[in-house]
């Protein structure tokens, strides 16, 4: 012991290790070449490893390891009691005896910021980082960044940041949010084993009236896919054998199987070529020209002379398409409106018709949602929901999911197996409170693209009109040499995918419907050039410039187009704010 410092002859030092002035150890051990700052007291049994960093002011109590390379800030103070007492139940002061020590685990690589306190029993994972001040009262994942009190998980130090290729970013990060929520999400599945409810039950319902409550409409009807929410949307509308259901040919070819699956035939229209949702002059052009009346006063099409019954717009990317514009024609000429809100839990459109924002699912007779993994919402495994306003037509969906039954054995129909099971249920229910916190962060990660981007590219960028939150299941932006840009990316290690390479008029599948190359223009052009790139909640900015530098490192930048006299364009501009089509429609 020095003059300054109470060091117990029963401290295990390594080598080297860096002491300053005022500390305090007892009983403890102290890996080679670490620091330990001034007035820092670690008691014993405490086990600090090699090369770590503590600063002064630090209280490291009986019960903590502090693995190899850790960080610990300024006034960082463990706790190794949950409950702790003065006094006795004898009135007694307490010793040593009355408490067990309850044990925090600092794992290899972490950082703790100044001025945070680690509840005890606490595991904090390899390479973490605690923000200052925070209050840690849960375990916290491996590269994980948390912060606030309770600490709650920001983001994800990526393993890009620490790869041999630096500049590698997925297209997907599907690990980060099931780490965030693994308690959660496994007592979801506990919860199933313990009450051996695997199929519908109290799980199932819950969910149903939370997503309900999420979308603004009166019922959700969880089932096994969107594709069977769909389907059974579609045939609970009362599209018959036969009946003609309108769509576009750029999604995903889900759209067009539900409505064959339901027995109806699918024809398509083109697309707005911004937003690459359903174009309303394409569809009142279809109505207007490619129908006619029959004798009984029926809207049949010119193709096949088959009845009209439906539409079904899909909000592409999660992107409302131009609901009121739909609708408005739909009720015209007395159809049913589907929408195809797989891609678009959360988005929302602002209906001039009503003043106010409206949610996808909430606009239509009914609407199909998908929980498939990758969505914005996403199941552990398949899931699905409709969600409408109409009782009857809700009834009709549970039927169908279920067999046809009203009550179990007796079946008013033939139906279907397409039930959602209560794990997927329980797991969407711990997931769908944090929804609209990824979709802001989503909303965010996309003005930051657009800001990274500027205006001095030639790609295109997403447009999101002034009547549309979008919720940005995919960033979808255009190249005139897409294949070039799609093997540089490869290249570079970023994830880029396309959102979908044929459309489904051209697709073999429908050879069948006869429809040509040239019919659509807008979406076989879009087709060609799009490509989509790395968007997920937990991307980080680090990640989108690694994204931006590579593909503006390829796609020719607008200088040229400056130096030939045109200005390069405002980002207003880029982020073009058309007024509502068709013509009726003006902000
Ligand atoms: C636009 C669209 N519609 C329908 C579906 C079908 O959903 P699921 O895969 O859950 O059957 C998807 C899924 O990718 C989709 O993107």
């Amino acid at each position: 012991m020095n003059l300054h410092n109470a060091i117990s002859e029963d401290v295990r030092l390594g080598q080297n290790v860096r002491l300053s002035k005022f500390i305090n150890l007892y009983g403890c051990e102290v890996g080679d070449e670490s620091k330990i700052g001034a007035f820092v007291e670690i008691q014993k049994n405490a086990i600090i490893g090699k090369y770590c960093k503590i600063s002064s002011h630090s209280f490291i109590c009986e019960g903590v390891v502090i693995e190899d390379n850790v960080f610990i800030g300024h006034g960082v103070m463990f706790i190794n009691d949950t409950f702790p007492r003065a006094t006795t139940a004898g009135g007694g002061l307490q010793t040593e005896a009355d408490w067990k020590v309850e044990p925090t685990f600092i794992k290899k690589g972490a950082s703790i910021g100044s001025g945070a306190t680690i509840l005890s029993s606490i595991t904090i994972g390899e390479n973490a980082i605690v923000g200052a001040g925070s209050v840690v009262t849960k375990d916290v994942p491996a590269n994980a960044i948390v912060a606030g009190n309770p600490a709650r998980v920001l983001r994800y130090v990526r393993d890009a940041e620490e790869s041999s290729t630096p500049n590698g970013v997925p297209f997907l990060d599907l690990v980060a949010p099931h780490i965030e929520l693994e308690r959660e999400l496994i007592e979801a599945f506990r919860k199933s084993l313990r009450t051996a409810a695997f199929v519908g039950g109290a799980v199932v319902e819950e969910f149903e009236g939370a997503f309900a409550d999420f979308s603004n409409v009166a019922h959700s009807i969880a089932v096994s896919s969107g594709t069977d929410a769909l389907r059974f949307a579609i045939m609970a509308c009362g599209v018959q054998p036969g009946d003609v259901v309108v769509t576009v040919p750029n999604t995903f070819i889900a759209t067009t199987e539900a409505i064959s699956q339901a027995h109806g035939i699918p024809e398509f229209i083109d697309i707005d070529e911004h937003t690459y949702n359903m174009s309303p002059v394409m569809l009142q052009h279809f109505l207007e020209k490619r129908c006619v009346r029959d004798k009984m006063g029926k809207l049949i099409t010119l193709r096949n002379g088959r009845p009209v019954a439906a539409i079904v717009p899909v909000h592409l990317y999660g992107q409302m398409a131009d609901m009121d514009a739909i609708l408005d024609l739909a009720d015209q000429y007395g159809l049913t409106v589907i929408e195809d809100a797989c891609q678009a839990h959360g988005a929302e459109y602002f209906s001039r018709k009503l003043n106010r924002w409206m949610k996808a699912g909430s606009m239509g007779r009914a609407a199909a949602f998908s929980f498939y993994p990758g969505k914005n919402l996403g199941a552990c495994g398949e899931g699905g929901a409709v969600t409408t306003n109409d009782p009857d037509l809700a009834k009709m969906v549970r039927m169908l999911r279920d067999h046809g039954q009203v009550k179990k054995y007796y079946h008013d129909m033939e139906g279907y197996n397409g039930r959602l099971d209560a794990i997927q249920a329980g797991i969407l229910h711990a997931k769908l409170p944090h929804l609209q916190t990824w979709n802001a962060q989503r909303r965010e990660r996309a003005a930051e693209y657009r800001q990274l981007f500027g205006t001095n590219t030639d790609l295109e960028l997403p447009f999101e009109p002034s009547w549309s939150k979008a919720v940005y299941h995919l960033f979808v932006v255009r190249s005139k040499d897409r294949e070039g840009l799609m093997n540089h990316l490869k290249e570079a290690g970023i994830g880029a995918a396309i959102h979908y390479p044929i459309p489904l008029h051209l697709q073999r599948a429908y050879t069948v419907l006869n429809y040509n190359i040239g019919d659509f223009p807008v979406a076989e052009a879009v087709s060609n050039e799009i490509i989509s790139l790395p968007m997920f909640p937990q991307l980080t900015t680090k990640q989108q410039i690694s994204v931006v530098e590579e593909t503006m490192a390829f796609v020719p930048s607008r200088k040229c187009a400056e130096v030939e006299g045109i200005a390069s364009t405002p980002v207003a501009m880029t982020v073009r704010d058309l007024s509502h089509s068709p013509k009726t429609y003006q902000l």
